[in-house]
């Protein structure tokens, strides 16, 4: 060895200390304990190929398939406001981790005056809610998750389309009390749009990464369970997405995006209204076939709630309604569409009741095993998330259809086995991997 060699291990121990302390820093700081990161998970972006989900690697070349098992937990953003509730996101987001899952849909909207509203007015911001945002992207790159983030509701939880209508006629502005004008009034289209850009080009303020630039963004989602109050609003609510998808794309060019259906078949696909639960299900102005059609929309987004859909059914009729639904979007997305279709809610509000969490399995398992199926065949169904994931301490989301996973071990045990079987099949070049002993998926034999 010459001496450039020792001077080079001098100097060793010294690099070895700052990493260390780096790392340390990195990993076990206290939840709410903010500084600059110097180093992130490097993690490619979520693509498609026909009707796959692929992750193209950092140099941009390689391309692998994903399908995906996750989860909803649409109350990230509001417990990262204050430092105290920060430790229930990083455990959620931690223990989705520890059962192998992926990807997590959450909300990155709240409008108008709740007390954690991110949307004040129309393009007023609380700078203390954004940062509970960036720090529920930071938390979830750490764990290599990926966040579906839905943009506005439908419904009136967290303001919803009913707060732009409200916001519009507040400013004086002649717009019909109807919530259909949401999709059709440029005014608030205008709201809409300003509130796209300030969350698409934020700047992370803990990571100083874009949002357009994170790659642990799997998609945007234009607004959870679109629906119009009148049939005939159907035109209306196709132009909307097709304006909206378009704007999103203007601004980034990385992301995928969705529309946030529920998947019925409306009056212009008549023919499918039998796969529908109801005939009030045609009659909501969205469409699964037209909707999801739409160029700038690269997935199918479907929800699941045999409970609440047709809640006189018994369990077998439950399941086989679930069955045919299921079949059915991933026959369209693999045939009509060419697209990934990903179940981005499926709830059963069986979990509930101790006694009958069995038959919540049932239902669960119904679509898991669909998915895998597809998945085997290379085919359309590239997913799916359950609704909803608790942890301790946050019983006040909590709705019929929510549960702490690990609170029920058969149930628990279903969606690890999913993860584990779905990441088997999904990269070739994974299949090999030696897992490390912590790894969810250490020892599962199917
Ligand atoms: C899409 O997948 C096909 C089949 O695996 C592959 O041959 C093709 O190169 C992929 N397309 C792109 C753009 O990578
Ligand atoms: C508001 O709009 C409706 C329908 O477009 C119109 O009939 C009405 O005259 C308008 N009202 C005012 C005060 O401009
Ligand atoms: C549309 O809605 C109207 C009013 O609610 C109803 O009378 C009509 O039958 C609906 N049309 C269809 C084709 O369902």
């Amino acid at each position: 060895m010459g001496p450039f060699c020792r001077d080079h291990r001098n100097f060793y121990p010294l690099v070895v200390g700052v990493l260390t302390l780096l790392a340390l820093l990195y990993l076990d700081f206290p939840d709410h304990f903010s500084f600059p990161i110097l180093w992130q998970t490097k993690m490619g972006f979520v693509g498609t190929n026909s009707t796959r989900f692929v992750v193209v690697d950092g140099g941009g070349m390689e391309e692998s398939t994903v399908y995906v098992n996750g989860w909803n937990s649409y109350w990230l953003m509001e417990e990262s406001v204050w430092g105290d509730s920060r430790s229930r996101v990083s455990r959620m987001l931690r223990r989705g981790a520890e059962m192998g899952m992926s990807v997590c849909r959450t909300w990155a909207f709240s409008d108008g005056d709740g007390p954690n509203a991110l949307q004040i007015s129309p393009g007023v911001f609380d700078e203390r809610v954004f940062q509970g945002l960036d720090y529920v992207i930071v938390e979830a790159r750490k764990r290599r998750i990926r966040l579906i983030l839905s943009l506005v509701n439908n419904l009136n939880a967290f303001g919803g389309k009913a707060q732009y209508v409200k916001w519009a006629q507040e400013a004086g502005i002649n717009v019909s009390s109807s919530t259909d004008s949401f999709f059709s009034h440029p005014t608030i289209k205008a709201y809409y749009k300003a509130y796209i850009k300030a969350i698409v080009t934020r700047k992370n303020s803990i990571s100083g990464v874009k949002y357009s630039e994170e790659p642990a963004i799997f998609a945007w989602e234009l607004m959870n369970e679109p629906r119009c109050a009148a049939n005939s609003s159907a035109p209306v609510l196709q132009a909307w997405i097709t304006e909206m998808a378009g704007f999103v794309k203007s601004l980034d060019h990385k992301h995928l995006v969705t529309v946030g259906l529920e998947g019925f078949y409306g009056l212009k696909t008549i023919e499918r209204s039998g796969v529908n639960p109801g005939e009030w299900a045609a009659s909501l102005g969205s469409d699964f076939i037209q909707n999801s059609a739409i160029d700038n929309i690269d997935f199918a987004s479907v929800h699941a709630y045999p409970d609440s859909w047709i809640p006189h059914a018994d369990l077998e009729a439950k399941a086989n309604y679930l069955s045919h639904w299921v079949d059915s979007h991933i026959s369209d997305g693999e045939y009509v569409l060419k697209k990934p279709v990903l179940f981005t809610e499926v709830g059963s509000s069986l979990h509930r009741n101790k006694q009958r969490l069995h038959d919540g399995d049932i239902l669960l398992k119904t679509v898991y095993d669909k998915i895998y199926e597809s998945a085997k065949e290379r085919q359309a169904g590239a997913g799916a998330l359950i609704w909803q994931l608790l942890v301790e301490g946050t019983e006040e989301y909590s709705d019929q259809f929510s549960l702490i996973a690990w609170n029920h071990p058969s149930t628990y045990k279903l969606i690890i086995e999913q993860s584990c079987r779905l990441r088997r099949i999904s990269a070739k070049g994974q299949t090999n991997r030696k897992l490390h002993q912590k790894d969810p998926c250490f020892g599962q034999v199917f």
